[in-house]
């Protein structure tokens, strides 16, 4: 079994978007019993909120249902539980990396390095942005979700 953690700020509206994109990718390939997946917040600052709704608009558009996502915060032993911690910008990453155990050897790195075409490293925060962001950062997670599947899939099947 193969874990995979997507990390945000808030986990309201990155990477939630990230969790529901992904688990559904996981689940049409087949790999639902092989991959878990998850997503947090760094802060907890919405613990057990829903997906902001902008987010969770953008997402349902897409085919993608976010409704039974919660909101909780990152905590430490994630590290133990988690082969894959993927951060959405740079902060988020600067803030695993302050908590990251010595003996950690999973892969913490930002989630677009497995988009194979990203033009920037981050995901940008929608949470205060115009409209259209949300749709925005939805393609991106599309496209580093698929990157990432290819990825495990990849790891996977070589062992
Ligand atoms: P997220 O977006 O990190 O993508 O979930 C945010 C959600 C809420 C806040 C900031 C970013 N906030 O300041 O409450």
């Amino acid at each position: 079994m193969t874990a995979v953690l997507f990390v945000c700020l808030g986990n309201i509206c990155r990477s939630p978007t990230a969790h529901g994109v992904f688990q559904a990718k996981v689940t049409a390939a087949g790999w639902q019993d092989r991959i878990r997946v998850d997503s947090c917040g760094t802060s907890g600052w919405h613990v057990g909120d829903s997906p902001d709704r902008r987010s969770a608009e953008a997402a349902s558009v897409a085919g993608y249902d976010l409704s039974a996502l919660r909101a909780r915060q990152f905590h430490a032993a994630d590290f133990e539980h988690f082969d894959y911690i993927l951060a959405m910008d740079e902060q988020n990453l600067a803030d695993l990396d302050t908590m990251r155990p010595s003996d950690f050897n999973g892969h913490l790195g930002l989630f677009l390095n497995f988009h194979p075409e990203a033009v920037v490293r981050e995901v940008p925060d929608p949470y205060y942005g115009a409209g259209d962001g949300f749709q925005r950062v939805l393609a991106m997670i599309e496209q580093a979700s698929d990157g990432l599947l290819r990825e495990v899939m990849g790891v996977h099947s070589s062992r």
